[in-house]
């Protein structure tokens, strides 16, 4: 964790390989990239040759979709140490995974799923933070996800369940701002609730994102799509700005998945972000600034 004046955070985007000749045609748009390391295992020679011209020319942050923390079953460590050597290969300082679950032992669901948030899931899990953390040199963050449905036997709330397994294992947070906004839009909490029971300091990653709001004859009421297609919603930026009252990340990173092809829109948000940022940090660092009469006391 970082002390002392505020630092701005990097602003970056999660590497994707469709368009990786745009990205590296625009590295000046960016101060880091977020490399999602299953995308690099699996890229072959040549998709791991574009990113790996990448290291030393601005910082690469690791991400993973691949670890299914949540699966009641022993983590792959085979998986675990491709995820390491990566890491060590990409001169990655950081990795984050999702608090979630993606496959039933023998069963590829390839979807992040909630776990139920209660004492007895959260042990396995801060049992499984430890394992990572023994094996992967570098600090250690869990992402909290979007999700659709709870599970009825969940006796903890969002920010409880993740407190737990972060107090015994000092796992930090990568908080996505777009998942937390249609969380507490589809399931009816204030989000300041969650920003406000976070630990000061504990979050170290921002991701943020846009995605539709659907509406159909069939839904009691419209839900909101985590989907990465769409430009960033304002109301995300406010939360944002709420969440940097208490916490200061090191990285905000844009992720887009779809509408890959509209780079207007992704160069456009990346802009917003750096405004954003910009201002906000002005502003920190102004009232940040030593009053002369006041110091001389
Ligand atoms: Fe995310």
């Amino acid at each position: 964790m970082r002390s002392g004046r505020p630092v701005k955070p990097l602003v970056g985007i999660g590497f994707r390989l469709p368009i990786a000749s745009w990205i590296c045609d625009n590295l000046n748009l960016f101060d880091a990239l977020e490399i999602t390391v299953d995308h690099y295992i699996a890229a072959g020679d040549r998709g791991r040759a574009i990113v790996n011209d990448l290291v030393g020319r601005l910082p690469l942050i690791a991400h993973g979709v691949g670890l299914s923390i949540g699966t009641d079953a022993p983590l792959d460590e085979a998986y675990l140490d491709q995820v390491a050597r990566t890491i060590d290969d990409l001169k990655m300082p950081a990795y984050s995974e999702h608090l979630a679950w993606t496959r039933a032992p023998g069963i590829e669901l390839s979807n992040l799923l909630p776990l139920p948030k209660n004492e007895e899931v959260a042990a396995s899990i801060i049992e499984k933070v430890r394992i990572v953390q023994s094996r992967i040199p570098v600090p250690f963050s869990l992402e909290n996800i979007s999700y659709l449905f709870d599970f009825p036997d969940s006796t903890l709330n969002d920010a409880e369940f993740f407190n737990l397994i972060s107090r015994e294992t000092g796992v930090q947070m990568l908080l996505d701002v777009e998942n937390l906004h249609l969380n507490s839009r589809n399931h009816c909490f204030d989000p300041n609730d969650f920003i406000g029971a976070l630990a000061p300091g504990v979050v170290t990653g921002i991701h943020v994102a846009g995605g539709p709001i659907v509406s159909r004859s069939y839904l009691e009421r419209p839900v909101w799509i985590d989907s990465h297609n769409q430009p960033i919603p304002d109301a995300v930026l406010h939360l944002l700005d709420r969440v940097l009252d208490d916490q200061q990340p090191e990285t905000i990173v844009l992720e887009r998945d779809d509408n890959l092809e509209n780079f207007a829109e992704i160069s456009m948000d990346i802009r917003r972000i750096r405004a954003f940022v910009d201002a906000r940090y002005q502003k920190v660092s102004r009232h940040a600034e030593p009053n002369a009469v006041g110091s001389a006391n």
